[in-house]
């Protein structure tokens, strides 16, 4: 164990990794009596809420009402991901700087708000959609056609029944975690994430492409501001509302001409960022978490970190993020040079089999480096030896660091 607090690591349901190093017990992460009876079993001393349905079905709000210490928000706190248009609300509210937007349930009057801004505008779905929701538009037909798709079509179930529209921004993106007690908030170094399908930044948005950190344009004055101008700010005004946040509020970030933006909260650590923020902190984690879970954030020493850098790159199942096929045997996984770290996310053991793909992002090849480059080469290297059939990774991540 990396922490000396920890003695015994569970994971529901975990994944074809987690089963190396921990225990994996069949629970969904949002079945709540379940969560709950386990804790209660093997007297966990903290929980961590994992993915975003863990928050939304109110996982958090169960486990603290039963006495336990959970890392991870109250359903009502964890809105800030669950619905765009209170992340919004919370952000106009607080004075945090960000996109011009509107709410819209009708197909007519979000198109009229599109057109005078010549359809350039993000149209969102207000609920979860997988990091799939978002559609950014450059032109009038863009718009058209992104607001027919969830308001018209439906092609977001309920999660896009309600869209939020905002004014299209253009700059680098940043990634910042704020730890927090509800109080006060501790940052994680910068990542920078790469959203979209393929190669050149083209394609849809995915649940993410792959990740850097630090990248040089998130030093930390630039982690600083963002403190100071969206994550502070957000924890206080959820506060005043009465829902105290403990856990990671993660800010996702625009680098515009006119100074820093936020663009959206995830109520949770997000993938592939975490993986390569991470394996940077020296400090213990386990016990930054706990203290959060506790409320004594503000008595914690400030994070120590490693200056060694490093590169994540997800290899996906052919064809995500549209329809792809899952059940493919993973090979390479006992072949992987050493400063490269794997996270799975997609896997699952099959007896006979092994270890087979159960998803579209099915894993994270992490390397370290001295610098950006060298773990660059590194990441590349681990997930050139991961095959399965279909087996895709973009190879330009992180490359805008490094030149050519
Ligand atoms: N107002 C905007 N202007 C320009 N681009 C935008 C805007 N809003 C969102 N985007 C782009 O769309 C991406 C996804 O938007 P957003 O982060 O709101 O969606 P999400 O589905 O919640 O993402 P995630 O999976 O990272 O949580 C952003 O990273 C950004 O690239
Ligand atoms: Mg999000």
């Amino acid at each position: 164990m990396q922490s000396e607090l920890t003695e015994l690591v569970f994971c529901a349901p975990g994944n074809g990794g987690t089963g190396g190093m921990a225990r994996n017990v069949d629970i969904a992460a949002d079945d709540v009596a379940g969560i709950v009876n386990f804790a209660k079993k093997e007297r966990l001393g903290l929980v961590v809420l994992g993915p975003e349905s863990a928050v939304a079905a109110g996982v958090g709000d169960a486990l603290r009402h039963a006495g336990f210490p959970v890392f991870g928000p109250d359903r009502a706190a964890g809105r800030v991901e669950t619905s765009k248009a209170f992340a919004k609300e919370l952000m106009r509210g607080a004075g945090i700087p960000t996109a011009d937007y509107e709410v819209f349930t009708d197909a007519d009057a979000a198109k009229l708000w599109a057109h005078d801004r010549e359809g350039r505008v993000a149209v969102k779905a207000d609920g979860l959609a997988m990091g799939k929701g978002v559609l950014v538009c450059g032109s009038v037909e863009e718009a058209d056609r992104a607001i027919d798709s969830m308001l018209v079509q439906r092609s977001f179930g309920r999660a896009g029944s309600t869209v939020v529209l905002e004014e299209r921004m253009e700059g680098p993106e940043l990634s910042v975690f704020g730890l927090t007690d509800g109080k006060t908030v501790v940052p994680l170094a910068a990542a920078r994430d790469y959203k979209r399908a393929l190669e050149g930044d083209e394609g849809p948005n995915t649940g993410g492409m792959g990740a850097y950190s630090p990248p040089p344009d998130g030093g930390e004055e630039v982690v600083e501001e963002a403190v100071r101008t969206v994550l502070q700010p957000a924890v206080t005004a959820l506060a005043a509302q009465g829902l105290e946040y403990r856990g990671v509020l993660y800010a996702g970030l625009m680098l515009t001409p006119s100074g820093m933006r936020a663009v959206e909260f995830n109520a949770r650590f997000g993938d592939p960022e975490a993986q390569v923020v991470l394996p940077r902190l020296e400090s213990d984690l386990v016990a930054l978490m706990l203290t959060c879970a506790r409320g004594d954030l503000a008595s914690f020493p400030r994070p120590r970190w490693s200056s060694r850098a490093a590169v994540g790159i997800v290899v996906v199942s052919g064809g995500y993020p549209d329809s792809y096929e899952t059940g493919m045997v993973l090979e390479g996984l006992t072949n992987i040079p050493g400063g490269v770290i794997i996270f799975h996310a997609a896997t699952r053991y099959v007896p006979l089999s092994g270890l087979v793909t159960s998803g579209g992002r099915v894993l994270t090849a992490v390397g370290l480096g001295d610098d950006v480059a060298e773990a660059r080469l590194a990441a590349l290297s681990g997930a050139v030896r991961v095959r399965f059939p279909g087996a895709f990774y973009r190879t330009d991540i992180a490359q805008e660091a490094v030149g050519g």
